[in-house]
């Protein structure tokens, strides 16, 4: 019998895919901003888009659904791309629950090419607390991979080790 770890591994191909969207995005965009913002926990925002993003191929997997893979990678990357640190007091971070969806979609819109189901999956993420519900199935799985990965970091018990080791190859 498999263990949750395995469960949770991507197989080899999926694996290379994730990570070549990952460059392509680092190159192309402000991701790496990221990194000096904290998300939940001890667990930056660049860390959580990767293990969100991760995880979300990986339920996919393990469901076995078809889905447009490169849009759930791209969009589960950019879905918190606000490029802020929501925990500095500033009036232009408040409601952020509620806004950086849209602040999200803005940047990603202003530094890369975004398909309509990249657009779902970042607009609605946030998804029942802004009330409108995601359309796309790569969205509804963004949107619940989201919320499991918050809930981890929020534990404060320990970062994504193996992924941030993956990701630095
Ligand atoms: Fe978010
Ligand atoms: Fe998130």
């Amino acid at each position: 019998m498999k263990s949750i770890k395995e469960y949770l591994k991507l197989e080899e191909s999926k694996e290379q895919k994730f990570l070549k969207l990952y460059q392509e995005i680092m190159q192309d965009t402000r991701l790496e901003e990221m990194e000096a913002c904290i998300q939940h926990g001890r667990t930056d925002c660049l860390s959580h888009s990767i293990a969100v993003a991760y995880y979300c191929m990986a339920l996919v997997q393990i469901l076995s659904l078809r889905v447009d893979e490169q849009s759930l990678i791209r969009g589960a990357l950019l879905h918190d791309y606000f490029l802020y640190d929501w925990h500095q007091k500033d009036k232009s971070h408040s409601l952020h629950g509620f806004r950086h969806p849209a602040t999200s979609l803005r940047n990603a819109k202003r530094d890369t090419r975004i398909n309509r189901i990249e657009e779902d999956m970042i607009k609605h993420h946030m998804f029942p607390l802004t009330l409108q519900p995601p359309k796309s199935k790569e969205a509804v799985v963004l949107c619940l991979v989201d919320k499991a990965c918050s809930i981890y970091e929020l534990r404060r018990i320990k970062r994504y080790r193996r992924l941030s080791r993956l990701v630095m190859v």
